[in-house]
């Protein structure tokens, strides 16, 4: 017998978390529990995507110009229809909705939680059997209980987080997450639809051996981003870092969350700000590396968890993971941004 059987499922580790605060009254257990439900049927529909007809685009496009694949659409109806019948959550935002979603029932407006959600991230690897995932991030709500929750629910500083997470669709399902009390991952055993305990708090090394970018992007980097790969590949310190990138964040964070490694996905001339989104790529990732030991950094010395948003689908340049690294990538970028603009 494996040893998890030994240990917990997902709804009993929560609660037994919970119990840590004596006025908790079990939403926030619930609210994950309708998280991981939603996760449960989008896992369904990834296992048999090239037998079910959820493959290829759906012809439309997103706010942000990207083409809306048939599972995102499927991924961001199934959390929206868990999210409003959960009674946990008066809105949420979602990086397939142009502004704040809000549900047309008065369970709902009782909800003390807001969520952020990359229903599907990774959505140029579906159609070729490679990792994606789910990110969500949950915050308690600004306006009152009862009332119709608006835009400043939403964009609060990623230090507001009450809970952070993702699910990997990958070579199994995993569920990861934090409340603020380290991070915990569960596996999916599909044989009983249950997640079970599987990495109790997940710590990730100081340094690693992987460095994981788009390099198709060198020579629209920064100085200081470009001598920072070059210095990966130098083999400067006698260690072989490893040049690893999948393009679905989820499986490449998780992998140097395991590992130790740094992530990046660095300003360029066309995008200043970098590709990924800061309320539901950014913080939640940054969370849950912060709690893990590492650190999530925006390249010019600015942690991702203290930015206040101005807007929903916000990006930001993300520099992540182990805490060496991190340190390291930015001392590079001030180094260069002395030489370039001196005094
Ligand atoms: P999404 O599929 O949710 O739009 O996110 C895609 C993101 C992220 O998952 C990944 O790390 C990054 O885009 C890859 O971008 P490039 O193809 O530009 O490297
Ligand atoms: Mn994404
Ligand atoms: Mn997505």
């Amino acid at each position: 017998m494996s040893k998890y059987y030994k240990t917990q499922m997902l709804n009993e580790f929560i609660l037994n978390q919970q119990n840590a605060f004596p006025y908790a009254k079990g939403d926030l257990t619930r609210l994950l529990y309708h998280l991981s439900l939603a996760s449960k049927l989008v896992n369904r529909e990834v296992n048999m995507a090239g037998l079910a007809e959820i493959l290829g685009e759906t012809g439309r496009t997103n706010i942000q110009g990207e083409d809306v694949k048939k599972l995102d659409e499927f991924a961001n109806e199934q959390f929206i229809k868990i999210m409003s019948s959960s009674g946990m959550v008066c809105g949420l935002a979602s990086e397939e909705n142009n502004g704040i979603v809000t549900f047309d029932n008065s369970l709902s407006r009782e909800g003390k939680y807001i969520v952020c959600l990359d229903p599907l991230d990774g959505s140029s690897n579906i159609d070729v059997n490679v990792s994606i995932g789910t990110i969500f991030s949950i915050y308690h709500r600004k306006t009152p209980i009862g009332s119709l929750p608006d835009e400043s629910d939403i964009l609060q500083p990623g230090i507001r987080q009450v809970a952070a997470g993702y699910i990997i669709y990958g070579s199994s399902t995993m569920l990861v997450y934090t409340t603020g009390l380290g991070v915990t991952g569960f596996t999916l055993d599909p044989s009983i639809g249950e997640f079970c305990l599987s990495h109790f708090q997940i710590q990730t090394p100081d340094s690693g051996l992987i460095y994981s970018v788009n390099e198709g992007n060198y020579n629209d980097f920064s100085p200081g981003v470009r001598k920072y790969i070059d210095y990966c590949k130098s083999n400067k310190d006698k260690k072989s870092l490893s040049g690893r990138y999948i393009g679905s964040l989820v499986s490449d964070f998780h992998r140097n969350l395991m590992k130790g490694g740094i992530y990046m996905y660095p300003p360029t001339a066309a995008q200043p700000s970098g590709k990924l989104r800061l309320l539901y790529e950014c913080n939640p990732m940054a969370f849950l590396a912060e709690q893990a030991g590492g650190k999530a950094k925006d390249g010019q010395g600015n942690r991702i968890m203290e930015i206040v948003p101005q807007e929903i689908h916000q990006r930001v340049p993300f520099f992540t993971g182990s805490r060496d690294m991190v340190d390291k990538v930015e001392e590079f970028i001030r180094r260069e941004t002395k030489t370039t603009n001196p005094g």
